[in-house]
């Protein structure tokens, strides 16, 4: 495998990770003691309700939020106590993002854009790769394009190549194609999954769509802030019979239902984030 994540092979690890939003009565408890290994090497999906903590696990373990406790490791680093300038280090040369909305900067090419975490961390890209990463996207022919002249899912390969080009130890994407049609979806998780069958990433995708998820090689499920079991091998039928056997559990008066339904003012889309995600900010 990759061999610059250390010693056990786990790209990433959580333990015991809380989140508390607000305080008092209002707290909202979006992480309730996640533990997970995410090992290297593989693509794995996320699943779980609207509000289950998806986006929050993914935040807190990429460095982009911090847990209110518990640990996280990426690779042999522990991002607990790391100072603001360490962890903005951390985000921009060992972390890739993806994100539903693509992000891409409208006045820079699909070159510019995707040289642009290199640029920000002042290094150059490394020729072998750039070829490999650009042969993968299949979009040799498109880099001089800006992305208001290409598809939704060119602009979502482009996103993907910029979230690898600095050989990152992970790339999280928070729902990659979740504004793209099913022949689009299907073009980026191939991109995705020939990354990690042939390029060796790791990629931690969270994603609502049970044929996106079969694409990973494991799924972890995560209902009202905790994990509720996992899924190596998933096919959509087997994805789409966890969650309907999850529901059932959850029904009729569970209070992780009742969290589930949190009004979408309480929820935010996670802007920041992104702005720092990708800015390495
Ligand atoms: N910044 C915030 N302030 C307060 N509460 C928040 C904040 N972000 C998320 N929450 C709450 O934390 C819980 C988990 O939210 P999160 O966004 O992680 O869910 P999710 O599983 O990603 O949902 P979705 O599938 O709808 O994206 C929800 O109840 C949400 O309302
Ligand atoms: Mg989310």
């Amino acid at each position: 495998m990759k061999g610059k994540i250390a010693p056990a092979g786990i790209a990433v690890a959580a333990t015991d990770l809380v989140k508390v939003y607000g305080f008092g009565p209002t707290a909202i408890r979006a992480l309730d003691g996640v533990s997970a290994e995410f090992a290297s090497g593989e693509f794995h999906a996320i699943m779980g309700p609207s509000g289950s903590g998806k986006s929050t696990l993914m935040h807190c373990v990429a460095g982009l939020d911090a847990a209110t406790s518990g640990s996280v490791r990426i690779g042999d680093r522990e991002l607990t106590g790391l100072s603001d300038k360490a962890l903005t280090r951390l985000r921009r040369t060992s972390v890739g993002f993806v994100f539903q909305s693509f992000n891409l900067l409208p006045t820079l090419t699909a070159e510019q854009n995707i040289l642009l975490p290199l640029e920000l961390a002042g290094a150059r890209p490394d020729p072998d790769w750039w070829d490999t990463v650009i042969a993968a996207t299949g979009l040799a022919d498109r880099l001089s394009h800006r992305p208001a002249e290409m598809s939704g899912g060119q602009q979502q390969r482009v996103a993907c190549a910029r979230a690898l080009i600095t050989k990152p130890d992970v790339v999280f994407a928070d729902e990659p194609t979740g504004n793209l049609d099913s022949r689009a979806g299907a073009e980026v998780l191939g991109f995705l999954r020939s990354c990690v069958s042939k390029l060796d990433q790791t990629v931690i995708m969270v994603t609502h769509d049970p044929a996106a998820a079969s694409y990973a090689g494991r799924v972890l499920f995560l209902a009202d802030g905790q994990v509720a079991g996992e899924l190596l091998g998933p096919t959509p039928d087997t994805v789409l019979d966890h969650l309907r056997r999850a529901s059932d559990q959850l029904r009729p008066d569970s209070p992780a239902t009742a969290s589930s339904s949190s009004s979408p003012a309480d929820r935010t889309s996670g802007g920041a984030h992104r702005a720092r995600a990708w800015t390495g900010e």
